[in-house]
């Protein structure tokens, strides 16, 4: 069996990018990150989505040390993002007679973005693909993330192709398998990569998830990050949790500071909340922690802090970044309390407030507004603060 057999008959052919260094022009790569593709070999083959175009030649020399001359058959389009997509045309030219395999709107998808077409198979909910051996069958998984996502489903080997469902920031430091790597240095980036892209969707995942519980697992192939066999249950749990926008207990202090006063509020919460019993505390400096590290926590814990002075009669603008971020993530509840300070005219509370009340969050304890430096009185409020945020974490 060689090392890219995944299961009898399917294999990895995928590539790791430890170049790029924004995700969509966006997340930052710290780990790099993996496009996989795969190969479903049977009396005839099926290639499942491609990789991003700078990295095709790999991709190809990939499929032919796994088959050789032979020709691929099928392209499976399960997502039409140019990470998977755009090495489509390339391919079209080293295999001309493979039929473009996709629903309607992926179809025009591949149209619209490389002017490549016919030959095609569209499909749709419930159609099956007889490759002679083995087969596969599709799931329309609508706007996770995009209205053209579908995966596939290969019950022979009871695997199924997840699109970027299950996927995680991080490239694939020689295992594929997650009993070929150490799983616990993906957990973190998951939920960065579900946070940063996926976040918005949670009621479309939810959907999702629904028709793959009704599958009997053994492994599931998602477009980035390791190949889940032994640990679904853990993966199909999280991405659970997150979609229902669940947090554990735990605080996010998320905070800007021009000179420094407003950071010390956030380090005495901080350590207030310690002292109250918090263990799980994650601090950021909203500008200088990236956005998708702290949208990760986020999503991760049930309570958030947010500190900001006011700047030009409006909150800082990292912080007014992020609340932004936040708002368009729909995140339906977390417990939320907020502190500011101000020179000569405050507005940060105030506009904390307001952020609260579009959300129809209704705000833990008494906001603590400062004016000017940094002060005892100004402790004690953080204080109070901190012990009303504690007896609410975890409720
Ligand atoms: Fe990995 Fe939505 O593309």
């Amino acid at each position: 069996m060689s090392f890219s057999e995944i299961a009898p008959g399917i294999r990895y052919v995928g590539v790791n990018d430890r170049t790029t260094t924004r995700f969509e022009a966006l997340w930052p790569l710290p780990a790099g990150v993996s496009y996989n593709a795969y190969l479903v070999i049977g009396e005839r083959i099926a290639l499942i989505d491609t990789v991003e175009q700078r990295f095709g030649g790999i991709l190809f020399d990939n499929i032919r040390r796994e088959i050789g001359d032979r020709p691929i058959d099928y392209l499976v389009i399960n997502h039409m993002e140019p990470d998977h997509s755009s090495s489509i045309e390339a391919l079209r030219l080293r295999y001309p007679g493979i039929r473009l395999v996709g629903n309607a709107k992926a179809l025009q998808m591949v149209e619209g973005f490389y002017g490549v077409g016919a030959p095609t198979v569209e499909v749709a909910e419930g159609s099956t693909l007889d490759l002679g051996g083995l087969s596969l069958a599709f799931f329309m998984a609508p706007m996770v993330h995009w209205p053209e996502t579908m995966v596939t489903w290969c019950p022979e080997r009871r695997t199924l192709f997840s699109g970027d469902a299950f996927g995680t920031f991080g490239a694939l430091n020689g295992g594929i398998t997650d009993s070929q790597l150490d799983p616990a240095l993906y957990w973190d980036e998951m939920r960065r990569y579900y946070a940063s892209i996926v976040g918005k969707y949670g009621a479309p995942v939810q959907k999702a998830l629904q028709k793959v519980r009704g599958l009997d697992l053994a492994t599931v192939c998602s477009t980035h990050g390791p190949v889940w066999q032994e640990q679904i249950p853990q993966v199909l749990d999280l991405y659970d949790r997150m979609s229902r926008y669940e947090g554990e207990p735990g605080a996010v202090i998320a905070y800007g500071s021009m000179y420094g006063n407003t950071a010390q509020m956030a380090e005495r919460l901080a350590r207030h909340l310690a002292e109250a019993g918090v263990k799980k505390i994650a601090v950021h400096d909203l500008t200088y922690s990236d956005p998708s590290f702290v949208l990760r926590d986020i999503f991760r814990y049930d309570t958030l802090v947010v500190g900001s002075p006011t700047y030009n009669g409006a909150l800082f603008p990292p912080v007014a970044r992020l609340l932004e971020a936040v708002a368009a993530r729909g995140i339906p509840q977390r417990n939320f309390a907020f502190f500011g300070s101000f020179c000569w005219a405050g507005c940060a509370v105030r506009s904390m407030a307001e952020f609260a009340q579009r959300m129809k969050w209704e705000p833990v304890g008494d906001a603590v507004e400062m004016k000017q430096g940094f002060s005892a009185d100004a402790d004690a409020a953080c204080r109070t603060l901190a012990q009303q945020i504690a007896a609410r974490i975890g409720q």
